[in-house]
């Protein structure tokens, strides 16, 4: 089983990889590519480089019912057992698909953060990790309420507290996308972003679920689609068909990719490593810094900072 890392504040690099997933039969049909060769190589260069802890953002596999599609995967992680990689895992809806119950037995059953509830956090230091399941419809209206309830007494709580400085929030849909087959999940946007923007400390929303690589820029917040691990390539709206104005400027499909987040005094380094064709060297597809915000409070709710002491 995967677990999360012992001692979470020693944290410095965590790596993100989103959608895993293999195409299905009826996906192969349609003219969909399997990829198997692109998310191996993922696999084992995210092993070579032994980050402190990885984040999977969801859709490890086609379908979350299938014990076969859990084996396969199993086979296809092994390097990261091997190596001893911390790893904890979000659900994707394809995790669920079929049957949202056995597909919650086969994470729990893998993955340790999985196992009380489907949400997690962990403090890294001064930054404050928050994965979420945007699964909505999996959830049902009560637990869906408890996770956001828990949601905003987490970022409560990083308001009020100086010692962290910063707040990453992960899952799997994303809430802005200018993929052609998908949406943006406006339900998100009722859901999370008032929270979201409720504090300087939110950094970025990094998510999965498009597969592709995308980087918006909305006020002072990043959102990042991180769905680069080896499903389909999916193409997106481009030029004046962009529903967003995307930074990242590389043409369709984009390629294979997997991110990495170092820690730093001034904030977190994001790099982006992929790569278009398995026999290609892995190249930087793009590189940025978020830094920490200097003010230690929230900008839009002066009134209850400081306030509540509880833990973030
Ligand atoms: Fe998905």
């Amino acid at each position: 089983m995967f677990s999360p890392p012992k001692n979470p504040s020693a944290v410095r690099s965590i790596v993100l990889v989103g959608d895993q997933q293999r195409a299905f039969w009826f996906e192969r049909v349609l003219g969909r590519k399997q990829n198997d060769a692109a998310r191996r190589k993922i696999v084992e260069s995210v092993a070579q480089e032994r980050p402190d802890l990885v984040v999977l953002l969801g859709d490890q596999v086609f379908c979350g019912a299938l014990a076969s599609d859990w084996r396969r995967y199993d086979r296809l992680v092994a390097p990261w057992r091997e190596a001893g990689l911390s790893v904890c895992c979000l659900a994707g809806n394809h995790d669920y698909y079929l049957n949202p119950k056995r597909g919650r037995k086969h994470l729990r059953s893998r993955f340790e953060n999985q196992q009380e509830t489907p949400w997690f956090r962990f403090e890294i230091g001064e930054l404050l990790l928050i994965g979420l399941d945007s699964n909505r419809w999996v959830l049902g209206r009560r637990r869906w309420k408890e996770q956001m309830d828990w949601f905003a007494d987490r970022l409560a709580g990083a308001r009020a507290r100086p010692e962290i400085r910063g707040v990453l929030v992960c899952l799997h849909h994303p809430p802005f996308t200018n993929c052609r087959i998908g949406w943006d999940r406006e339900e998100l946007h009722e859901a999370l972003l008032p929270e979201f923007l409720s504090t300087r400390k939110t950094l970025a929303m990094v998510s999965g679920h498009t597969h592709a690589f995308e980087r918006f820029v909305k006020g002072e917040k990043t959102y990042l689609v991180c769905g680069g691990g080896g499903g389909f390539r999916m193409s997106l709206l481009e030029g004046a068909d962009q529903r967003h104005r995307d930074r990242c400027t590389l043409p369709c499909p984009r390629p294979f990719h997997y991110v990495r987040i170092d820690r730093k005094d001034d904030g977190l380094h994001f790099g982006i490593w992929g790569f278009d064709g398995v026999e290609d060297p892995l190249r930087s597809i793009d590189q940025f810094r978020l830094d920490y915000p200097k003010v230690e409070g929230s900008s839009k709710r002066p009134s209850g900072e400081g306030e509540n002491s509880s833990t973030a």
